[in-house]
């Protein structure tokens, strides 16, 4: 079965075609990274106007790349949500009318299963990845979510547990916001940490008692804390033009050693994140570990998991840990295996829940 993927969640145009839900034939991907950056993080209607612009383009190349015409597509699949409202119009007003005219069945998917869904990818030219196994525990840990997930079967889910306010990849923004280190933040920290000493800082983990939720508000705090220490000059005033009116300039002078800091930062979310995952990995009996998100591509996180898990540990290539349409169209075809379809009126859903629109089951233990 041939899938045809359409992905615009937020600020990546994507377009995908995977064969069977596993083997990518192309998986097409324009960032907006150069529009956004100066404001750092996306400005929701500058992100919706480029989607209109690209993602005809996107999906041309995307059919091209995998030398598919519409005949040869068996069904078009794209992200309902959650994500920015306007953003997701673009993409589903797109896949519902290449549906109607190419007469193929629409699926839609929940950007979050997507990213799990990642880990069942196998790029082109790339070692064949094995289908995990069920149950599973998968930690995803994107810029707007932060859930730890028990994995039964497809779309069979058991949320453990949620952050309680800003998701792992958003404190990774900020964090690196706060220490002028750009947009988008994760891989910024990531490179700066390279060069610094976890532990000269000491930054606070929020282990909330034995539950499987998140914290990362407190962590972000502890962090400016320690960076107004250094200041030698107010912030610059904000105001309320700005689009991000939490916005402090890196303007603490020029002796705060960053590295060190980026490196507890991260050192501070990885433990939490990997400790929680591999305790629920033991407590439910999974057999492996899934990493899924933009923050999967953090390799201070896979190497940490890697040495708490009980059972082996898994992540998707870097380039489809990040938001692509590769990841939908593979999730589309497990949907499909269970007759999930969608109507023409399909609506976004900018708030859609974790998993599936049917099969969410929120029993936490
Ligand atoms: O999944 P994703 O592409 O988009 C959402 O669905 O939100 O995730 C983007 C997030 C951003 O917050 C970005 O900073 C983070 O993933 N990220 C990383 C890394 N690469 C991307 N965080 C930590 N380390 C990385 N290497
Ligand atoms: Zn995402």
């Amino acid at each position: 079965m041939i899938i045809l993927g359409i992905e615009t969640s937020c600020d990546e145009t994507a377009a995908a075609v995977v064969r069977d839900g596993r083997f990518v034939l192309s998986n097409v991907i324009r960032s907006q990274v150069d529009l956004h950056e100066r404001y750092g993080g996306v400005v929701p209607e500058l992100a919706s106007r480029r989607h209109v612009t690209t993602i005809v383009p996107v999906i041309d190349l995307a059919l091209e790349q995998a030398e598919v015409g519409p005949s040869q597509i068996d069904a078009v699949a794209v992200t309902e949500g959650p994500g920015l409202a306007g953003s997701l119009l673009v993409g589903v007003n797109v896949a519902k009318t290449l549906a109607f005219v190419w007469e193929k069945p629409l699926i839609p998917v929940n950007h979050l299963e997507g990213h799990v869904y990642a880990n069942w990818l196998t790029l082109p030219g790339q070692e064949e990845v094995q289908e995990p196994s069920f149950p599973l525990v998968c930690l995803i840990v994107s810029g707007g979510h932060t859930e730890l997930v028990l994995m039964r079967g497809h779309g069979d889910y058991i949320l453990l547990g949620r952050t309680l306010d800003d998701a792992a990849g958003e404190a990774f923004d900020k964090a690196a916001r706060l220490l002028g280190l750009g947009f988008p933040g994760g891989p910024a920290i990531q490179k700066a940490a390279e060069r610094g000493r976890p532990g000269r800082f000491s930054l606070p983990r929020a282990w909330l008692g034995d539950s499987y939720d998140f914290s990362f508000s407190g962590l972000k705090t502890a962090l400016l804390r320690i960076l107004e220490q250094y200041q030698r000059r107010p912030p610059r005033r904000v105001t309320t033009r700005q689009p991000f009116p939490e916005y402090v300039a890196p303007e603490y002078g020029p002796n705060v050693p960053i590295a060190d800091l980026a490196a507890e930062f991260q050192a501070a979310v990885v433990d939490v994140l990997a400790e929680k995952t591999a305790r629920a990995a033991r407590e439910f009996g999974a057999t492996m570990v899934l990493l899924a998100g933009g923050v999967a591509a953090n390799a201070a996180l896979r190497q940490r998991l890697h040495e708490l898990s009980p059972v082996p540990v898994r992540y998707p290539a870097p380039i489809l840990c990040t938001d692509n349409a590769a990841m939908i169209a593979g999730a589309a075809y497990y949907l499909a295996q269970r007759g999930v379809r969608a109507d023409l009126d399909l609506d976004v859903q900018a708030q859609l829940p974790l998993v599936t629109r049917t099969l969410i089951q929120t029993a936490v233990p």
